[in-house]
């Protein structure tokens, strides 16, 4: 029904929307509307009825029945609608359909991992089918996440120790955002996603092709880890230091740690670095990447590092 971005909503893409929206909608008018008659009937009388002279006595007021009744009346209507048709919604919004396409999800600082049942795991991208309700399971390997996609307008916690599910049907093929929208720690503004909705032939040739990965040459796959595992929030590739050490001119370059040793950065450095990052602190630098890339292949390290020596 709503279908294109307006100046409070981004675009409404999934079947969900229009509920989400069409009520945002009634609040924001009826709000407006007596917010303009209160105000209007305010400054009428305050000019109609002000005070003219100091000899100036008001004739004395007589309740009206009919106007205190209204104005209980109106209210308790316009509240009951709202949180009926409220209600309703957020009943749909947490009841997800009994043949929903499942999709397992894991927040960690700083990224989001998606597994699908046949075993492939996707880091910051998330793949759906177009018009197929799906339904993710998700929990947290640390803090408190939250997992939100504007443009389906669905919003949930995601928490440690717990599993937490949200539900949507996209509507239309394209490529949208995903946010981290409870505040992580110092990338949590870094910790963005896309999710790609295509049809179902697509979505199911890029399943098996085990998210097309496989014959990926290892720089080009050491630049897209670089990305989707959130390296780029921390290290640039440009020589500018944002959290961690640049990349720029990384590979073979001589490091001084906080105790005063030294190691030339090759092969084994990098990949300790990245497997153990407590193991060396480089000077300047403090210790706050997490040790949550123990679960990178071989191949995903080899890829990496091949990525980190083209920085040159
Ligand atoms: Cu994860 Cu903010």
């Amino acid at each position: 029904m709503i279908n294109n971005g307006k100046f409070w909503m981004p675009d409404g893409l999934s079947t969900l929307a229009p509920t989400v929206d069409n009520l945002f909608y009634f609040v924001t008018w009826v709000s407006s509307i007596l917010f303009a008659g209160v105000i209007i009937a305010m400054i009428y009388f305050a000019v109609r009825y002000r005070r003219r002279s100091a000899e100036d006595v008001p004739a004395p007021v007589e309740e009206s029945k009919l106007l205190e009744i209204s104005w209980i009346v109106i209210p308790t209507i316009l509240v009951l609608i709202t949180f009926n048709w409220g209600f309703k919604g957020f009943m749909r919004l947490n009841v997800s359909p009994p043949d929903s396409y499942e999709i397992t999800v894991r927040a960690k600082q700083w990224l989001w991992e998606f597994e699908y049942p046949n075993g492939t795991i996707m880091t910051n991208e998330l793949h759906v089918p177009v018009n197929r309700p799906v339904r993710l399971n998700m929990s947290s390997e640390d803090v408190i996440h939250s997992f939100f996609v504007p443009v389906f307008r669905v919003k949930m916690d995601v928490l440690p120790n717990r599993y937490t599910s949200v539900w949507f049907e996209a509507t239309q093929v394209g490529e949208y955002d995903i946010f981290c929208t409870e505040y992580c720690g110092t990338s949590h503004s870094g910790m963005l996603a896309k999710v790609v909705v295509e049809s179902q032939t697509d979505f199911n040739e890029w399943l098996q092709s085990g998210g097309g990965l496989e014959d990926l040459p290892l720089e080009e796959l050491g630049e897209m880890l670089y990305r989707q595992q959130g390296c780029v929030a921390c290290h640039s590739i440009d020589g500018t230091s944002i959290v961690g050490p640049s990349f720029q001119n990384l590979f073979g370059s001589q490091r001084t740690f906080q105790d005063g040793t030294t190691a030339v950065a090759d092969e084994n450095y990098i990949r300790q670095s990245i497997l153990e990052p407590m193991a060396h602190i480089v000077q300047g630098y403090q210790p706050v990447m997490p040790a949550s890339y123990g679960s990178l292949q071989e191949r995903q390290l080899s890829a990496l590092i091949a990525f980190i020596q083209q920085q040159q």
